[in-house]
This record gives C-alpha cells, structure tokens and sequence, in this order.
C-alpha cells in the first residue's frame, strides 16, 4: 500500500457547506492522534446529484462522510442500512462506507446533545423527569429521541407550526403545547428546557421567553452555538436557571464519526473547544 492509500479520506456532503466546523474538529483529532486523514467538504447543489455523488466518493476509496442540511433524510433512504436513531429521526448525518461497498447510516445528533447534557452537568438523573422542547424540525426530532432513550418520562413540546409538534409528541405518546402557550405553567414542572428552533442564531431574531415562571436551578439549553450565549440562555441565566450552550453538543457529535472512520474514539477536551470557540 502506498501512503496515498493510507491517508483515511472523509468529509461532509450538503448545501450549503463552506460554514461547517467540522473540518476543524476531525483535522485536530487526525493531528492528536497520529492518523493520516483528509476531511472534505462536497458541496451538492441538486439532490438529484446526491445517489452519484456517493457513489463517486465510495469509488474514490472514501472511508465515510457526515450529512447536513439539506440532504439527512435523503442520505436515510440512500443507505444499504440504517441504525436505530436514523430510523427514528428520518434523518442520516454519519455514513460509514464497508470494504464491500455499502452505506451504513447512522444518526449522532442524539447522541452528541445527550453527551454535552452529561458532560455539562453530571449530576442530572434523566430517569423521570419532564423536558419541554421547543421547535418540532430535524433537531427537535433528535433531541426528543436523544430525551427519552436517556429515560425522560414526559415530553412537553411547543412548536411555531403545531402540526409537526403534535406530530412529533404522537411518536412518544406525549404531548404537543400551544406555541403562545410555551412558557406557561408547564415550564415551572420541567426539569429541562431546550431550544431546538433556529431562533437566536447569529443573524436571526432571538427566541423570545418568559422564564418567571421557571423552578431554580432548572437546566435551560440551546442547541444554537454561534453565538455561545443565545439572549434566551443569557435571560434563563438571569432567573437562576443552569445553561448549557449549543457547542458541546457540535462537538460530541462528531464523535462518533470519527470512531467509525479510524477505530479511535476521539475526546472533546478543553483545547478543542477553545480552538473551535475561536473560529466562531
Ligand atoms: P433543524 O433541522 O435545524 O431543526 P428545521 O427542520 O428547518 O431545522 O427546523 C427549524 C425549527 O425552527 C422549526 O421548529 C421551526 O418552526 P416551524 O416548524 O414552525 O417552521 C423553527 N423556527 C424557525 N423560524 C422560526 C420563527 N421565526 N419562529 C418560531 N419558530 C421558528
């Protein structure tokens, strides 16, 4: 084998792409690591192009590649096989591509937001407790399935169009709020609330809440990262709420893709974090 061979070749597929972070984050760990590897990113522009263009880069010797918007659903029905979270969700973010040629999905978002949640804060037991979730998108439905394969017991969940939240809270025998009625009573019996809406991203209008109805110390989190603070964690820090930002979950659910691509199961240190802070 030459070198050229070894060199573990991956990246990311969607459109649009040139914002990802994630070439960042596997370049650190191939570098922390010693493994000889390349992340690219493909931007796609049609779906029609999608079921080609994965071929291409199985042709190509690719190891695998992640997914983003818009393409997770699609890359789902493309797979050979998909694993109990991309089932789920409907959606796909890790392809690992066998030396036999096939595309087996998986979905980490669930795993990445669960992992930044325990990681940030411990101590919190999921089994039992009640989380409201507000939005009902692509995040949403792995953030809810994230929730309840962690033991949450009761999903509350408050979405801009109710359809999809009702929707969403059928899947788990839950139930599906008014969005006016989002911060009303049933916020000060969760123990979790979580922003899965695109609102307060850089450039967007912020979420707005009415957390005075909120118990201490509930745990308040956003998956937004960019900015680390949303105006909705800053105002869930000002009622005494516990806050966790978007990035530790960016950052956990890479994880997993990385593993599958090189057998080594990469940590998410300080120096990590701290080098994709200051990309942001
Ligand atoms: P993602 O994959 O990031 O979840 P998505 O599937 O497009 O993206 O979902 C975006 C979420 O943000 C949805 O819950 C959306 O609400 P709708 O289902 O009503 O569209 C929510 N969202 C986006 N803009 C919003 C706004 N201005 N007000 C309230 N919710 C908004």
């Amino acid at each position: 084998m030459t070198a050229q061979n070894q060199t573990i070749r991956t990246g990311l597929i969607g459109h649009p792409v040139g914002h990802s972070l994630s070439p960042q984050i596997h370049e650190y760990w191939f570098g922390k690591y010693g493994v000889s590897g390349r992340y690219s990113l493909i931007d796609i522009k049609e779906a029609n192009d999608l079921a080609a263009s994965m071929r291409s880069l199985r042709d190509e010797g690719w190891r695998g590649f992640n997914v983003t918007v818009p393409y997770k659903q699609d890359v789902a029905a493309l797979c050979d096989e998909v694993d109990g979270a991309a089932a789920a969700t409907g959606a796909v973010n890790l392809v690992t591509i066998t030396p036999e040629g096939r595309f087996l999905g998986k979905n980490t978002d669930a795993y990445g937001f669960i992992q930044s949640l325990k990681e940030e804060v411990p101590s919190f037991s999921f089994a039992g407790k009640a989380a409201l979730v507000l939005g009902a998108g692509g995040a949403a439905r792995a953030v809810c399935y994230g929730l309840k394969q962690a033991g949450i017991e009761k999903l509350y969940i408050a979405n801009r169009t109710e359809e999809k939240a009702a929707a969403l809270a059928a899947n788990y025998g839950d139930t599906a709020l008014a969005w006016a009625a989002r911060d009303g009573a049933v916020a000060g019996g969760c123990d979790l609330v979580v922003n899965t809406t695109t609102l307060g991203l850089g450039g967007h209008e912020s979420l707005e809440y009415d957390f005075s109805g909120i118990k201490e110390n509930t745990i308040v989190c956003d998956i937004v990262y960019n900015p680390l603070e949303t105006r909705f964690l800053q105002s869930a820090r000002h009622r005494g709420c516990f806050v966790v930002g978007g990035l530790g979950m960016l950052l956990h659910q890479a994880r997993p893709s990385f593993y599958a691509w090189t057998g080594v199961w990469p940590e998410v240190s300080g120096v990590l974090r701290k080098k994709i802070e200051g990309l942001l």
